[in-house]
């Protein structure tokens, strides 16, 4: 993974440097570059040398989102989304072209895997090899023998939607939080500076990074992009003194625990990344287990160590050239729709270092 977020950070520094002003200066909004940046991130690890067919998918994706938005009043009826309206219509016809276009880049890759042309290093290669292997090997056994084309496509768009839209979140909101406080900014900086001066970073010292380790996590405590877990009881379930019977959806409030000042203190709302200073076990008040941005347990999120490592490299990198503050036209106001965004963007100054 880590030559793809090399390739793709060097180019947003690249551009960035070409927005630069005659004093040293450019402001912009980091919401759509730090959404550009993942998503250019996930199309090189999940589709490799298909990369601009994947990219293609995030503008059908774009439009799917506007109108899920504007279909949101409509929502809370029953079957809303089944309704023959324009506008679901044009988002079934959405989510068929996504489909096609999926299925074309897997094709074209089953082909060159069947003729030996692969190279093995991105997630679709991976991903068609074992499904292949995994087939063969069943033979004409009866069990379920790989997955199915439709299972794989699924697969590809899960990577890929979650692949990206939840790191630019985590992203953007550490160079606001950044922005807000300068002094940490300074602090990771130096310690980014000490590990790689003006290299490109590398795993071994990326993973040795403790200020901006607890930067990021900090980050991820008081704007978790995922909001909420929910889950639906099977079975009769014994949760505490509740006992609660199957069919019932059960919401887990992850921003509302991560700003609770019973478990965090009454310092709970403010950015104190001196708390995970010890690591995530002793950053809550009585070493509760209350700090969940990538949820818990068997399906604990499969993308963390892939998203903290993205997030690691951009930041590192951003920082090794640029200094930043919030620009005038900034509005603190995180918002809900899937994910934590900021609503009015995030205009940011930066200047050459
Ligand atoms: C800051 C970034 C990210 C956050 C906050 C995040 C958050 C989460 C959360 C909370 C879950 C659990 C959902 C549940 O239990 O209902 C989850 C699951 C998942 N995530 Fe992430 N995620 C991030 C990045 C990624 C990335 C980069 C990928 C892929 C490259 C990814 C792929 C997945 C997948 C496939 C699952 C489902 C796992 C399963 O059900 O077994 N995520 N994520």
């Amino acid at each position: 993974m880590l030559p793809a977020f090399s390739t793709c950070c060097d180019e947003l520094i690249e551009r960035w440097k070409n927005s630069v002003g005659p004093d040293g200066s450019f402001e912009m909004d980091v919401w759509p570059e730090m959404q550009n940046l993942t998503r250019d991130v996930i199309s090189r690890v999940a589709f490799g040398s298909s990369y601009q067919e994947g990219r293609l998918i995030f503008q059908l994706q774009d439009e799917q989102a506007e109108r899920i938005v504007k279909a949101l009043p409509t929502t809370v009826l029953p079957f809303s989304w089944y309704l023959p309206t324009e506008n679901n219509k044009k988002m079934k016809q959405i989510a068929r072209e996504v489909r096609t276009l999926v299925m074309s880049i897997i094709a074209k890759r089953e082909k060159a895997i069947q003729n030996g042309e692969t190279t093995k290093d991105d997630l679709l290669d991976l991903l068609l090899e074992s499904n292949m292997r995994e087939k063969e090997q069943k033979g004409d056994s009866d069990s379920i023998q790989g997955m199915t084309t439709d299972e794989v496509i699924e697969e590809c768009k899960t990577f890929y939607f979650t692949g990206q839209e939840t790191t630019s979140v985590l992203l953007t909101w550490t160079l606001i939080v950044l922005s807000m406080h300068p002094e940490w900014q300074e602090k990771a900086r130096d310690e980014v500076l000490q590990h790689f001066g003006g290299k490109k970073p590398n795993f071994d010292s990326l993973s040795r990074l403790k200020i901006v380790t607890m930067i990021i996590y900090e980050v991820l405590r008081l704007y978790p992009p995922a909001v909420m877990l929910t889950r639906c009881t099977y079975k009769i379930i014994q949760l505490g003194n509740l006992t609660i019977p199957p069919g019932v959806l059960l919401r887990l409030p992850i921003l509302f625990i991560h700003h609770d000042p019973e478990i965090w203190g009454p310092d709970a709302t403010e950015f104190k990344p001196t708390r995970f200073a010890e690591g995530i076990s002793t950053a809550t008040n009585n070493g509760q287990l209350a700090f969940f941005p990538f949820g818990w347990g068997p399906r604990i999120c499969i993308g963390q160590n892939y998203a903290l490592l993205e997030a690691k490299m951009a930041l590192s990198m951003i920082l090794q050239h640029f200094k930043f503050e919030l620009s005038e036209n900034y509005q603190h106001a995180p918002y809900t729709i899937i994910t934590l965004h900021p609503e009015y963007g995030a205009p940011v100054k930066f200047q050459t270092l």
